[in-house]
């Protein structure tokens, strides 16, 4: 979502901005601007679409200025254009916004009637208005921005350049996430605080309310009641969105190849159950009911996490999507009730406020979370790290495994305390998960093969049973979002309640079967589907190719493995084929149009 990058330093900033505005591209846009002052005075540049326009922009008529605000616009008041692009400005003010501002509405008809005048269709652009005219009182920039803050209802990270105050660059945050570094060649702030790489070693995470000031000579951060404050420090993962693909096409297919290694990471950092409930403020052995939180494909694997707890953990268990969560009626709180966020950005502003939701009740709340020192990874009650590394494609894949194999740990964990027996098969069963998955993605040119002859339908469907139907689901989930094709996952056993109807010869029916307790309900409404013309792509080991050779037109074999891991081995091949489609689509697989890496709003 939205991006902000900006800087101030002893040297023309411009081509750092873009630079920084680059590495935040992997968070989804469709227009970005600068502004620089140049000689006192404000310079905007903006273009839609990518920021290569901008750059091209920018280096027909290189601006000179120091001091300089950036920004990646994810459109949501207003179309994608050069108007609606940020920085905004109103007089002696350039402002960048992440966030969506509630009451924009009746701050615009103030600032109207007081002589604003405004030229985009944004929420963002009362910030600058505001700013102006508080400064136009008095007040000095971070007077004026805080003061705008307290009119503003919503959630925001804003950054502002004054025409006054030519060498500071100004912030605020509330509930958009904005990180602050400073380093040998002066200050910097960003949406993330690895896209600081090369300006600064460490980042400080501003809080909600904190406001900052940023110079060539220091930071000064402030907490909502004005006082000087000192905020957790994030290591800069200089690696994270500096590098390329490493030689791989695309960062998701490097991602998905990555995956073997990360499961490894987690099971070599988790590898005792003490290092998992040593991170924990509540003991599994008084846990009586467990609340999975998440959004997207991070709320898929919450799916499948909630049946592990009840089947090998004996722990009542439900899952919510976070924007439903948030707004619903909910029963009174249980003793020994308990809640599990799960977030890769940890900055998912639903997943955010239902967490929110979640501790002004009192549940204790465990964040799983991929980027380290964002909102749920500082703010919940206790956070297991889900060590995936960087995640810059959109579609979420070595994330999902490692929400997948950090929860499956986890669930270990939590049968141990209680004294369920079995455990230690299913941790062998997990510890073989890696060389499982290094041997499906060997399978790569099956799947590619697959791709081509599906690359064509107009819609796919996703079937699975038990373990593997949130499977399904992510299957279709990724389908859609990198190749546009629509995709619908369905439990197997659901299909002739409905969505039978939809099987014709046309449509690619991808079955999730492997040898196990449901393989032959799964058969049985696989071979329903066949009867019906399917056109039927078998996912599954080989035993349940044998046995559904007869119907299946395609098949992409997965190893045989026990029904627990089964889910975490199924997925590689859809997220290979959903990246292979979309390649064969010529599609940008990276950057799907319309999506965004840290939805930010709600
Ligand atoms: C799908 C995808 C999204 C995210 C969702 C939640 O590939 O990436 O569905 O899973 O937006 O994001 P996080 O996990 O950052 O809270």
């Amino acid at each position: 979502m939205c991006g902000i990058f900006a800087r101030v330093a002893a040297e023309p900033v411009a081509d750092t901005l873009i630079e920084g505005l680059k590495r935040l591209e992997y968070r989804g846009y469709d227009s970005a601007g600068i502004a620089t002052l140049e000689q006192g005075g404000i310079a905007r540049i903006c273009t839609v679409g990518k920021v290569e326009a901008l750059e091209a922009a920018v280096r027909s008529g290189p601006p000179k200025g120091s001091i300089g605000i950036g920004h990646t616009r994810w459109a949501t008041h207003g179309a994608p254009s050069e108007r609606n692009a940020h920085p905004h400005i109103a007089p002696g003010v350039a402002v960048v916004h992440n966030g969506i501002i509630e009451n924009h509405r009746e701050l615009r008809q103030g600032l109207s009637d007081l002589g604003a005048t405004f030229r985009s269709e944004t929420d963002s652009e009362v910030i600058p208005w505001m700013i102006s005219h508080h400064m136009a009182s008095g007040a000095k920039t971070m007077d004026a921005l805080r003061k705008a803050g307290e009119d503003m209802k919503g959630a925001f990270a804003v950054a502002a350049l004054t025409e006054s105050e030519p060498d500071t660059l100004h912030a605020l945050r509330r509930g958009s996430p904005l990180a602050v570094g400073f380093g040998d060649k002066g200050a910097a702030l960003a949406s993330d605080p690895n896209a600081l790489a090369g300006f600064a070693r460490e980042a400080f995470m501003l809080e909600d309310g904190d406001s900052a000031e940023l110079s060539r000579s220091g930071v000064d951060i402030r907490n909502a009641q004005g006082e000087k404050v000192h905020r957790q420090i994030v290591t800069i993962d200089d690696t994270a969105l500096t590098t390329g693909s490493d030689g791989y096409a695309h960062h998701m297919l490097k991602e998905i190849h990555e995956q073997p290694q990360v499961i490894q990471r987690i099971l070599s950092t988790y590898g005792s159950t003490g290092s998992i409930l040593g991170r924990l403020t509540f003991d599994f052995r008084r846990v009586t009911r467990i609340t999975l939180i998440a959004c997207g494909t991070s709320y898929l694997a919450a799916s499948l996490a909630r049946r592990w707890f009840q089947e090998i953990a004996g722990i009542a268990a439900e899952v919510a999507i976070a924007s439903e969560f948030r707004y619903e009626p909910l029963a009174p709180v249980q003793p020994g009730e308990i809640a599990i966020v799960i977030s890769q950005s940890g900055e998912t502003a639903d997943t955010v406020g239902a967490m929110h939701r979640l501790k002004e009740r009192g549940i204790p709340v465990l964040g799983l979370v991929n980027q380290a020192g964002s909102t749920i990874a500082r703010e919940a009650d206790c956070h297991i790290p889900l060590l995936a590394g960087p995640e810059i494609g959109v579609a979420s894949t070595k994330a999902f495994v490692a929400q997948l194999t950090v929860l499956a740990r986890i669930v270990l964990a939590a049968a141990q305390r209680r004294g369920h027996s079995g455990v230690s098969i299913l941790h062998s069963a997990l510890v073989r998960v890696p060389d499982s998955v290094s041997a499906v993605l060997h399978n790569e040119p099956a799947v590619m093969d697959v791709a081509q002859r599906v690359l064509q339908a107009r819609s796919a469907l996703f079937v699975g049973r038990g373990h593997l139907y949130p499977v399904a689901l992510e299957g279709a989930l990724k389908m859609k979002e990198t190749s546009y094709i629509h995709a619908e996952g369905f439990a197997a056993g659901e299909l002739k309640h409905g969505p039978i109807a939809l099987v014709d010869s046309t449509t690619p029916i991808f079955a999730l079967a492997s040898s196990g307790p449901l393989f032959e309900k799964c058969a049985s409404n696989i071979r329903e589907i066949a009867a019906r013309g399917g056109r039927i792509v078998l996912v599954g080991d080989r035993a349940a190719l044998l046995a559904l050779s007869d119907v299946a037109t395609h098949a992409l074999t997965v190893p045989h493995c026990p029904d627990f891991v089964q889910p975490i081995i199924s997925t590689i091949p859809l997220q290979l084929l959903a990246y292979h489609v979309a390649v064969q689509r010529g599609l940008d697989v990276d950057r799907p149009r319309n999506l965004a890496k840290s939805v930010t709003v709600e």
